[in-house]
């Protein structure tokens, strides 16, 4: 088989890995072309990932940058197109619901190529929410829908998608995870910055609605009082660094990083007291990991990590920081069902999906 991946972001590289690596195993003599649109280009954010996944170098770098909405995903599209006349695949598999997401799609389809969506289904139900957008698309027009959670299926259905085109598999980010746990489990990350396993709360915060607006200052003036209660490790994502120029404050407890490798990231998240995030892919992670998580936003697409895991919904408030600590001391179990397929294998399944459509 001839298979296109296109990879852009962060995420993106770790939900795409497992499943390049199963198919390229088990399909030797197939094309497994690598594109990175370049959506994500600092080391850290890009290279970093890639070498720590075991991600071959990649194929295509159409080296689109940063943008607007519209001229990030036009750059894309534009730069996409030619790719997909040379290589001529019979598939185009693109992961989650980034700009580079919504490109791939678009393009793939436009050209008459069938498109194959990892981490589908998932609706926040606010269409603010750049994401939201791009799942949509990438879902209306994949012909293989991957899915990892139970309400995936209902959102599908009830957007009028075929259930013939939906395959639950699991989540192939939690593939990555426990395929590094070895690694991870041994980093001793914390040490390295020096705060106490089980003692820290691990920060991650980028979205536009938090960062890009007057709640950033609210939010760095918490995380303050945070830091003189507990601990506080900050890996700052760099629109965020952008956005908080002038307002980083100077506190002992407040460690405010560069962005991190997985492979330290997941150290550190395993040996976390607790997560304050607005990530998708964190929610799920301490889900795996039964470390408590706050997400500071209104809603998520990922309502099975509050019923099944151990996130809370804070809320779009920055204030609601202050209850982190008391939340963390009453802290409850995951409960992940065996059926929810986040096991370590969800990229085996797509593999079994798309070698039995060839047959
Ligand atoms: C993007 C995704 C978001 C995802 C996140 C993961 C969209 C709409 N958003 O958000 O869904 O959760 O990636 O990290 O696709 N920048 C750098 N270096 C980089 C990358 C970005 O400095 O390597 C800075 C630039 O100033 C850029 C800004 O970050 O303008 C935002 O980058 P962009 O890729 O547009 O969105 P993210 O916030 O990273």
């Amino acid at each position: 088989m001839r298979i296109l991946y296109v990879v852009g972001t962060r995420p993106n590289f770790v939900k795409t890995a497992p499943v390049i690596g199963a198919l390229r195993e088990r399909d030797p003599e197939g094309r497994h072309a690598i594109v990175h649109t370049g959506q994500h280009y600092d080391r850290l954010m890009s290279e970093v990932f890639l070498e720590e996944l075991g991600v071959p170098a990649p194929d295509y770098m159409l080296e689109v940058g940063s943008g607007s909405h519209a001229a990030q995903t036009a750059r894309t599209m534009e730069r996409l197109e030619p790719v997909l006349a040379d290589e001529q695949p019979d598939l185009v598999m693109a992961p989650g619901d980034v700009n580079s997401t919504l490109a791939a799609a678009l393009t793939a389809v436009k050209m008459g190529v069938p498109v194959a969506h990892i981490e589908s289904g998932l609706r926040s139900f606010d269409m603010t929410m750049p994401e939201e957008v791009n799942r949509i698309v990438a879902d209306r027009f994949a012909e293989w829908l991957f899915l990892h959670s139970p309400e995936a299926v209902t959102n599908l259905r009830h957007e009028g998608i075929p259930d013939e085109r939906m395959h639950m598999v699991g989540n192939t980010m939690i593939d990555t995870l426990v395929a590094l746990e070895e690694r991870f489990r041994a980093a001793g990350t914390a040490a390295r910055l020096g705060v106490e396993p089980g003692s820290y709360v691990l920060v991650t915060l980028h979205r536009p609605a938090l960062v890009d607006g007057p709640l950033l200052g609210e939010t760095v003036a918490q995380l303050a009082a945070l830091a003189q209660r507990v601990p506080v490790v900050f890996p700052v994502h760099p629109r965020t660094r952008k956005m908080m120029e002038g307002l980083e404050p100077d506190h002992p407890g407040l460690h405010l990083v560069e962005p991190l490798g997985y492979l330290d990231f997941l150290s550190l998240l395993a040996d976390a007291g607790g997560a304050l995030t607005d990530s998708g892919g964190i929610q799920e992670e301490t889900t795996y990991l039964g470390i408590p998580c706050f997400t500071l936003r209104d809603n998520t697409e990922r309502p099975v990590t509050l019923t099944s895991g151990t996130n809370t919904l804070l809320g779009l408030d920055p204030t609601a920081i202050a209850r982190i600590p008391a939340l963390m001391a009453e802290r409850g179990n995951a409960r992940l069902e065996p059926s929810l397929l986040w096991d370590g294998r969800a990229a085996q399944r797509v593999a079994d999906v798309i070698l039995a459509a060839e047959d």
